[in-house]
């Protein structure tokens, strides 16, 4: 099979059509930096952005849009309830520079549910519907959205929603084809990505589960996506875009050196200098570091080094230790994207 290229948005060409999801915490502006760094990257979308924040004037949420130009072509992600306000954080999503506007009705966290945003709108579809037209209305740029398969198992209405998002004047719709009941658990539906496409003429992505580049090339071929989101799989690996792409395109997947991938973490804690305190980079480079960090047989104590250091001085010799047993014993790419429960709960905090 030959695999798309690229896919559009409104007439925007964007390639290849593989996107770097949203994840809060994680797809920050030093995060996408270092993704981009690895290769291949279609599009980013940032992490989810409280309209609450953004509209009574929080600055802390003012910065979440900030992003450098080697982001482009991003998407600004923001989430809540009430139109008004909605409309207002995407003509400033806008304003900041976005590429486009993504709104999540996806989130299953209970403090977003709660404030009537996130999935909740997948049952609340008048709301949605009010949403989705007041910022069409308001801004120039594509407007995305982001969904999941509905609220539960006996509310599975993506289909319904993806039409409304259509006629509403959305330009793409991504489906994580988990309910909010779900959240993580389970596996994602692709079945239900491949009928949203049978439905809609916009285009279509998919999310979740994508670990491996074959993953990818599966879930093109069985759904004939336009393009699929990347989460989780992009932590342990962030070259899992380039990789993908060589993949879909029969070049042998790049392999990074572990020196590489070194520079790679150092990069990423720089960024991270550039970006916030130094109490917030111990935080950053834990979370990394403990998907990243993964891959060479025996080396769970390093990981384990790494999450004890109070500084990242002193996380910085594990690093040392950790790509020197990578040279001699090289990376397994297949324990690199196991992910264990305890790190998957960790992961779904939000
Ligand atoms: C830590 C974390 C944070 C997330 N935050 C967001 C978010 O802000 N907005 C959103 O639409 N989805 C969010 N998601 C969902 C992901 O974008 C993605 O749809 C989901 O994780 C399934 O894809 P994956 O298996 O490739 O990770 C988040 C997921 C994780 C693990």
């Amino acid at each position: 099979m030959k695999y798309p290229d690229s896919f559009e948005i409104a007439g925007r060409k964007l390639s290849p059509p593989l996107v770097l999801s949203p994840m809060a915490g994680v797809t920050d502006s030093p995060f996408r930096r270092i993704a981009k760094k690895c290769g291949n990257v279609g599009l980013i979308v940032t992490e989810f952005i409280s309209i609450e924040g953004l509209t009574r004037g929080n600055m802390r949420t003012h910065e979440m849009m900030r992003f450098k130009p080697e982001e482009r072509p991003i998407a600004i992600q923001i989430f809540g309830y009430d139109e008004v306000r909605m409309r207002w954080a995407a003509e400033i999503a806008q304003e900041a520079g976005a590429d486009f506007v993504d709104i999540n009705c996806g989130c299953p966290a209970r403090k977003v549910v709660h404030g009537g945003g996130g999935s909740n709108l997948l049952r609340d579809l008048p709301q949605l519907k009010k949403i989705l037209t007041e910022v069409k209305r308001a801004i120039t740029i594509p407007m995305t959205v982001k969904i999941r398969a509905g609220w539960d198992d006996k509310s599975i209405n993506c289909i319904e929603v993806a039409k409304l998002i259509e006629d509403c004047g959305g330009s793409m719709v991504t489906l994580h084809g988990r309910t909010r009941v779900q959240a993580y658990q389970g596996f994602a539906d692709w079945d239900l990505v491949a009928q949203i496409k049978k439905n809609v003429s916009i285009p279509v992505s998919g999310s979740g589960d994508i670990l491996k580049p074959e993953d990818a090339l599966r879930r093109f071929d069985e759904t004939g996506c336009d393009a699929v989101h990347i989460g989780r799989g992009a932590i342990a690996n962030p070259y899992i875009f380039r990789q993908t792409w060589e993949t879909m395109n029969g070049i042998e997947p790049y392999k990074p050196a572990p020196k590489e991938m070194h520079e790679l973490l150092l990069d990423f804690r720089d960024y991270l200098r550039d970006h916030m305190p130094e109490k917030g980079v111990i935080g950053r480079m834990k979370m990394l570091s403990a998907q990243f960090l993964r891959g060479v047989p025996n080396c769970a104590h390093i990981r384990t080094a790494v999450l004890r250091s109070s500084t990242v001085e002193e996380m910085e010799p594990h690093f040392i230790d950790y790509f020197e047993m990578a040279e001699i014993h090289g990376i397994d790419s297949n324990l690199q994207s196991a992910r264990d429960e305890n790190a998957e709960l960790a992961e779904c905090g939000v």
